[in-house]
């Protein structure tokens, strides 16, 4: 099977990726690593072990890291203080568990893990940059550690958080641009273009809800609010329906062909006044620069939706 360590900010679609990454019998996970994001990175850790404990996998490690953003005191948005937990009025009802995180930072966990097992291990980040960059600047040797690294972020045509820029760049611009400028030699990067077309129906909630396993019936709870939320704000193309975008990337390491990629030289905005966070996509090499990232912009629904639902529904 893949190793793989899984960086989120579990968030409702982390959590779907968390669970398919824990379960799918071609996948290791062998941590969890966690950032501020999606809630505040206490919030954040809390869900991710709740959702591995629910899954009967509390022996994943969890590994708590950065509390802000690389360069700026924190999201430049403030959170709604009736709703701490999430965003986008989404919570993650699992119940508690007693398992705690480990106390190591997450940023010196992944700098010392991928030094010791890097040849093996597959990196996977589904939020804001930020422990990679801290990473970066405990060891730089991290950068060359990392054999392979999965982008869930940024967008060509399509932003979620501003007019210009998608959430996990737009949080935390400067991490996302250290790391895409850091020299990494194998990146993939599934940005919204993608997640945008891999959407899950309420159709396919109920195929989950009628798997009735505990990773179906938690992932068609979060889907469903998901598909609810876009419903009333930003109607998707296929009806009833929602991106479950950090699923994608779990979706295309368990099979690569649920995702088309181009290389491209990719980097992101950090001071622009109306489009900081935007990742740029040098999709006609204008800019003269050797791509540095495979960019998935075509994504296969029903090839996702199928290892979705069987990852799901295994006993
Ligand atoms: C990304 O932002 C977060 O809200 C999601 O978890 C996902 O990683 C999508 O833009
Ligand atoms: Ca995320």
């Amino acid at each position: 099977p893949t190793k793989l360590i899984l960086d989120v900010d579990t968030g409702t679609d982390d959590a779907v990726a968390i669970m398919l990454a824990a379960l799918h019998p071609d996948l290791d996970l062998r941590a969890c690593t966690v950032v501020n994001g999606n809630a505040p990175v206490t919030y954040c850790t809390d869900n991710t072990l709740r959702v591995l404990a629910n899954i009967g996998k509390p022996d994943i490690p969890v590994y708590m890291g950065a509390h802000k953003p690389l360069a700026r005191p924190d999201f430049p948005v403030p959170r709604d203080p009736n709703k701490p937990k999430a965003l986008h009025g989404l919570t993650l009802d699992l119940p508690a568990t007693d398992v705690a995180h480990r106390p190591l930072h997450a940023a010196r966990f992944l700098a010392e893990e991928f030094a010791r097992h890097g040849d093996e291990l597959t990196l996977v980040a589904v939020g804001p940059l930020t422990n990679l960059a801290l990473a970066i600047g405990l060891d730089p040797a991290f950068v060359r550690n990392v054999r392979r690294l999965v982008i869930m972020g940024g967008g060509h045509h399509v932003a979620n958080t501003t007019p210009a820029a998608e959430f996990n760049f737009w949080a935390d611009p400067e991490a996302a641009a250290v790391v895409l400028n850091a020299g990494f030699a194998d990146v993939t990067i599934v940005p919204l273009d993608a997640t945008h077309q891999a959407l899950v129906t309420y159709d396919d909630c109920a195929q989950l809800l009628a798997a009735g396993t505990p990773a179906a019936l938690a992932a068609e709870l979060f889907i469903r609010q998901r598909i609810d939320v876009h419903e009333a704000s930003e109607k998707m193309p296929v009806p009833g329906s929602a991106p479950v975008h950090d699923a994608l990337c779990i979706g295309a390491l368990i099979d690569p062909s649920v995702i088309t990629t181009t290389p491209v030289h990719v980097d992101v905005e950090t001071t622009g006044a109306l489009t900081v966070g935007r990742s740029v996509m040098d999709v006609h090499r204008r800019g003269n620069r050797a791509p540095n990232c495979a960019v998935a912009f075509e994504a296969d629904r029903a090839r996702f939706i199928d290892i979705l639902v069987t990852t799901l529904a295994r006993r």
